[in-house]
C-alpha cells in the first residue's frame, strides 16, 4: 500500500487537481485506490460521485479512518485548505510522500513558504520516513511570475518534480468525473508530457517501499 498525501494550506493551490488526477491514472493502471478527502467542502468526493461508471473504480473515502485500517494498493488523500499543527503532523506521519502543488504568485509563493518551513520540521520528513515533492500548479512559462515561482523553488528543500500548465482539460476533467488519463490522448498530450515527471517519481517512490 502507498500513501499520498496532497497538501498545501494555501486555498486553491491545485490540490484536488492533482489528487484526483493521480487516482485517475493509478485506477487506470489498474490498482486498487482509494481517495480519501479530508476537505469538509468534499470536493473530491463528489467528482468520484461524477464519476462515470465504466471508467476504472476509484473508491471514496471521507471519514478520517486511519490509513492503517484500508486495504489498497494506493491511498491518495486530499487535504484541506489551512491543513495544519496535529493534523498536518498526523497526515504527514501516514504518508510514504506529500506532494504541494504551487500557484507562480506572490501570495501563493509566500504561504507555500511558510509551509515548507513547518513541513521540514516535521519528524516523519527529517527521520526520511515521508519524503516531500513540489509541483508547479497553473504555470504558464515565459512569464515573469513562472520564473519567480521557479526561483522560489529551485531555493527549496525539496525536490522539484514538474510544472504543468493552465489547461482547460484540468477543468472540463473536473466538472465530468475524470482524470487526464480518462480523456482522448489527442486532447491532452501536451498535460500527458508536463505528468511523467511526477508519476515517474511517485512510481519510484512506490516500488522502492515495497
Ligand atoms: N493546471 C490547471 N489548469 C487549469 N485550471 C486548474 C489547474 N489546476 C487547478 N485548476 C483549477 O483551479 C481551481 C483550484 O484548484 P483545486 O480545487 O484543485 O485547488 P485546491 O487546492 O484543492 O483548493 P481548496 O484549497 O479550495 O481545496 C479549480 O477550479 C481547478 O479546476
Ligand atoms: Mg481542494
Amino acid at each position: 500500500m502507498f500513501n499520498i498525501l496532497v497538501a498545501n494550506p494555501k486555498g486553491g493551490s491545485g490540490k484536488t487537481t492533482l489528487a484526483t488526477n493521480l487516482a485517475g491514472y493509478f485506477a487506470k493502471l489498474g490498482g486498487t485506490v482509494v481517495l480519501r478527502d479530508l476537505d469538509r467542502q468534499q470536493s473530491a468526493t463528489r467528482w468520484i460521485e461524477r464519476r462515470p461508471v465504466e471508467l476504472p473504480l476509484i473508491r471514496p473515502l471521507n471519514s478520517k479512518m486511519k490509513s492503517q485500517a484500508i486495504q489498497s494498493d494506493f491511498i491518495i488523500t486530499d487535504s484541506p485548505a489551512g491543513l495544519r499543527e496535529e493534523k498536518l503532523t498526523d497526515a504527514v506521519k501516514e504518508a510514504d510522500c506529500v506532494i504541494v502543488p504551487i500557484q507562480p504568485s506572490a501570495f501563493d509563493i509566500g504561504a507555500t513558504s511558510n509551509f515548507l518551513e513547518v513541513l521540514i520540521e516535521e519528524k516523519a520528513i527529517r527521520k526520511n520516513k515521508t519524503f516531500v515533492a513540489l509541483v508547479g500548479m497553473r504555470v504558464n512559462s515565459r512569464t515573469l511570475s513562472a520564473l519567480s515561482l521557479a526561483e522560489f523553488m529551485a531555493e527549496a528543500d525539496f525536490e522539484v518534480l514538474t510544472y504543468l500548465r493552465n489547461s482547460q482539460a484540468y477543468v472540463t476533467a473536473a466538472e465530468q468525473g475524470l482524470s487526464l488519463f480518462d480523456m482522448r490522448r489527442s486532447a491532452v498530450e501536451q498535460d500527458l508530457i508536463q505528468w511523467s515527471p511526477l508519476i515517474d517519481w511517485v512510481m519510484e517512490m512506490s516500488a522502492s517501499d515495497k
